[in-house]
Formats: C-alpha cells, sequence, structure tokens
C-alpha cells in the first residue's frame, strides 16, 4: 500500500479569527480569566459599554462567556490606544489586551488592567448598534432579537438553555435510554388535529410533527428504552407567555414500564437537569437574577396527587376566595389553574389521573377506575404551570382502534401504529418535557420569547 504524503496539520478553527502579534499574551475567555489572575492575557470579544472619569477610560468588553470592567489610566497606555478606545463606539469588535486583576466588587471576580486595544470593525458613529442600555419595548426588542442575544442576560439564558438540554441529553444517555429520532414531515396527528401545521407533500397533505411520540413508541418496542430530541410544531392560536409554534421537546418513551416507573424517571430527570444549571451557571444565575435557593429546593422525590385531589385544592381556594373562577370537576385545567396548584409548592408537583375525555386517544385507562387515564402532568413551583406531559400508552388493540374512530381520526394514517399492539404489546409508556418552559422557570422568566434563540409565536416570524 502506498503512503500517503504527509500534510500540514489543520490550524485549529479559531485561528482563523484575527490573532494576536506573536509573542504577546496568551488567548483567554472572560469566564476561565480565575485560571489567569496576575498574567496577561488576549480576549477577543466586543465592547459593550464605556465610562469615562477624568483621565480613567473604563471599558466594560463582553466575549459570549461572560462579560469583564476594563480600567485604562491614561498614563498607562500610548496616546493613540487611549483615543482609540475613547471613541470606540458599543459593539465594536476588539481583541484586547492587559493583565487580570481579582477584585471582590466585580461582578465576576476580576478587573482588567488594559494595555492594548485592537479594533477589529469600528461599528460607525453615525449608525450605533440599536440597542442601547436604556430601556426598549419588547416589540423593539424581538425585532432586533438577532442584536438583542447579545445583551449580557440574553446571552446568560441562551448559555443555561444549552445546559438544560445538555443535561436532558446527558440523564437519558447515560441512563440507557437510545436516541432515536423521530420524523418531522408526518402524515398524521399525534396531538390534537386542531394545531396542525399542514404541508403541501408533493400534492398530499402532510403536517409538521407535533411531538415525536408516536413513532418512538414503535423505537421504545424495537430498543427498549429510547428517547427523541428536536423541535415541535404547534398552530397554537393563543396568545400566551407559555406557548410558541416552534417548541423543543424531549421525549423518553420505554418499553415494559408503568405510571409509577414513568413518575419516578421524570422527577430524577428534571432534578439531575436543576442540579447541573446550578453546578455550571452560578455567574448567569446572579446576571439574570435568579435566587438560586429556588434551584436547591428542586430535588426528587418531588409530591404527587391525584387530579380528583387536585380539583379539591381548586374548589377549596374558590371557597376562601384565593382564585377567581369556579373549576369545573372533569374539565382539564387552564393556566389559572395550574398556577394556583402548582404555587402551593416548592418543587414540581406531579398531578395524575386526570378523566380520560379531557386527555388523548393513546392514553391508558386506569383499570380501577377507567374513565381515568393513567397519565401524569408535571407543573412548575412559582405558578410556571406545566412542563411535563406523559402518560402509560393503550396496550390494547381493539381499544386502541376505537380510540382512534372515536377521535375522529383517520384510520389508516394509524395502521402501522396499530401494528405496535399486534405484534408483541407490552405496557409501556413516555413523557414529553418542553424545553422552553422549563428554561422559563429555571430562569425565572415572565414570558416563554425569551428561552429561545429566534421565538416562534402567533404573531412573529421575523427575524
Ligand atoms: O403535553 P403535551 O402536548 O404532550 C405530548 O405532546 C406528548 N405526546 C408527549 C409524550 O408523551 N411523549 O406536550 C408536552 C410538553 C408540555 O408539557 C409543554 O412543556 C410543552 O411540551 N409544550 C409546549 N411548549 C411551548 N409551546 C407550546 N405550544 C407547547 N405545547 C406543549
Ligand atoms: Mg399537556
Amino acid at each position: 500500500m502506498e503512503s500517503q504524503p504527509p500534510t500540514d496539520p489543520k490550524p485549529p478553527m479559531h485561528s482563523e479569527t484575527p490573532q494576536p502579534e506573536a509573542g504577546s499574551a496568551p488567548i483567554a475567555t472572560i469566564a476561565s480569566l480565575a485560571a489567569h489572575e496576575g498574567q496577561s492575557v488576549t480576549l477577543r470579544g466586543w465592547l459593550y459599554n464605556l465610562r469615562e472619569s477624568g483621565k480613567l477610560l473604563f471599558p466594560i468588553f463582553r466575549d459570549g462567556t461572560g462579560t469583564i470592567q476594563g480600567i485604562v489610566p491614561k498614563a498607562a497606555v500610548s496616546a493613540e490606544v487611549f483615543e482609540s478606545i475613547k471613541t470606540l463606539t458599543h459593539e465594536s469588535s476588539v481583541i484586547v489586551t492587559g493583565k487580570v486583576r481579582a477584585d471582590k466588587r466585580a461582578p465576576g471576580g476580576f478587573e482588567l488592567d488594559v494595555e492594548n486595544v485592537e479594533v477589529v470593525q469600528r461599528v460607525p458613529a453615525d449608525q450605533p448598534f440599536p440597542i442601547s442600555l436604556k430601556d426598549h419595548g419588547v416589540d423593539f426588542l424581538m425585532e432586533h432579537r438577532h442584536l438583542w442575544i447579545r445583551t449580557p442576560r440574553q446571552s446568560a439564558i441562551l448559555r443555561i438553555r444549552a445546559t438544560i438540554m445538555r443535561a436532558a441529553a446527558e440523564y437519558l444517555d447515560d441512563n440507557g435510554f437510545v436516541r432515536t429520532d423521530p420524523p418531522i414531515l408526518t402524515p398524521a396527528a399525534c396531538e390534537g388535529t386542531s394545531t396542525l401545521f399542514p404541508v403541501d407533500y408533493f400534492g398530499e397533505e402532510a403536517y409538521l410533527t407535533q411531538s415525536g411520540q408516536l413513532y418512538i413508541e414503535s423505537t421504545a418496542l424495537a430498543l427498549g428504552k429510547v428517547y427523541s430530541f428536536g423541535p415541535t410544531f404547534r398552530a397554537e392560536k393563543s396568545k400566551t407567555r407559555r406557548h410558541l409554534t416552534e417548541f423543543w421537546m424531549v421525549e423518553p418513551e420505554l418499553a415494559y414500564c408503568d405510571l409509577d416507573g414513568l413518575m419516578e424517571l421524570a422527577e430524577n430527570f428534571v432534578s439531575h437537569i436543576a442540579a447541573q444549571v446550578l453546578e455550571r451557571h452560578a455567574a448567569d444565575l446572579k446576571v439574570i437574577g435568579r435566587d438560586p435557593a429556588k434551584l436547591e429546593a428542586i430535588k426528587a422525590p418531588f409530591p404527587k396527587i391525584t387530579y380528583d385531589e387536585a380539583a379539591a385544592m381548586l374548589d377549596d381556594a374558590f371557597a376562601k376566595g384565593l382564585i377567581e373562577n369556579k373549576f369545573t370537576y372533569g374539565d382539564d385545567f387552564g393556566s389559572p389553574d395550574e398556577t394556583y396548584i402548582s404555587a402551593q409548592f416548592d418543587r414540581p408537583v406531579m398531578v395524575h389521573r386526570y378523566p380520560a375525555a379531557v386527555k388523548a386517544f393513546y392514553m391508558e385507562p386506569d383499570a380501577a377506575d377507567p374513565t381515568k387515564a393513567l397519565c401524569v402532568d408535571v407543573l412548575a413551583p412559582e405558578g410556571y404551570g406545566e412542563i411535563i406531559g406523559g402518560s402509560q400508552r393503550v396496550a390494547s388493540y381493539d381499544l386502541l382502534k376505537q380510540r382512534i374512530l372515536d377521535h375522529g381520526l383517520p384510520l389508516e394514517a394509524f395502521q402501522w401504529y396499530l401494528d405496535l399492539r399486534k405484534y408483541g404489546s407490552v405496557p409501556h409508556a413516555g413523557f414529553g418535557m418542553g424545553i422552553e418552559r422549563v428554561v422559563a422557570w429555571l430562569c425565572g422568566l415572565d414570558h416563554v420569547r425569551e428561552t429561545i434563540p429566534f421565538a416562534r409565536t402567533l404573531n412573529r416570524i421575523y427575524p
């Protein structure tokens, strides 16, 4: 065999961006400055803010991992560098060298004694960065979402989101689940026909998936424990703080699992995710003003109550004048109901066994009372409401077929799904957790629009 000619090692990706002069300070990130105390480092980022006080400049730099305040005494740098920093505009891209100094008062614990600033691109002074430090309305910010995400609070939320997704996948990967990706283009509804996004599929009507569930039921019967993790779509006409039309769902599905097993998985799963956010994001939680004590409380086991018990709590609250609307037994809980119930606990509460009539066609009835479904909704505390919905699945072929017909669903489209009850049907169960709902809750946000880089809602598909 001929040996391959030696090739030059590929330079690492980051070296394609402008490099500091040879022999100068090593490249560092703001988040890693603790390892460089007392040393000169090179940071590559942007100017976030600039204050001036006599012969001192206080530029604040950001680099995607955090922000740091620099100090530039006029005497410490050349007149040229001083002038260049003094006239620097917000969001100009810069390569900064400076010495890392610990400072207890600094938000990140360090300040930078600036030695040099190389401007990569100067934002023109007559066309300033549109997002200033003053308050902007939400519509303006959403219209400029591509720039809004540069601000410290939004960046912190996106970093926490990434950890939530990573921790979710990590928990399942480490516990024997196989990730199996369901299709996004589907021929049928999973979660009701009223929120489908139709797509023209070469002349046939198809839909964007509402949930991977039906498909991962089949992969669970193939592989035992599986999950899917991807975007899901609901043509939600509702304008609420909790609804997006495109959101990310993680869905574990297990063969040979009942409702109790599923609830145990859900509480351990959520606890792991909260613990990871606490462990990795102390600084980000501070930036967004989230009290870590709220996250410390999120530890399994979670309280578990039946639908009937939750309904009784609502009746009681209404009698005491604590809620405005009387709850009608048999209905699904509305957002205000969920808010009240979940606000009674300091950790998520698991509400199980809802009336089968208000839940999806695929839920297994409770043998002890077939009017109830073997399902669970996990309601997050502080009024955040539902973060997880799941159930044991109908295992009987005949019952499932009847349910499909009762719900007016097209039998042909579900023939493959019925096959799963024909060939080695077993008790199986799974749930779906909405990532954006969890980000909103763990970060303590008012609205899911800030939990995803580019929110898709009833009124917004730009940028
Ligand atoms: O309760 P849902 O509709 O359940 C299902 O889709 C099941 N098929 C999941 C399963 O069992 N595998 O949705 C699951 C979760 C909700 O608890 C919520 O967190 C989130 O998905 N969710 C939404 N998040 C944002 N915007 C929306 N419009 C959402 N609809 C559901
Ligand atoms: Mg639900």
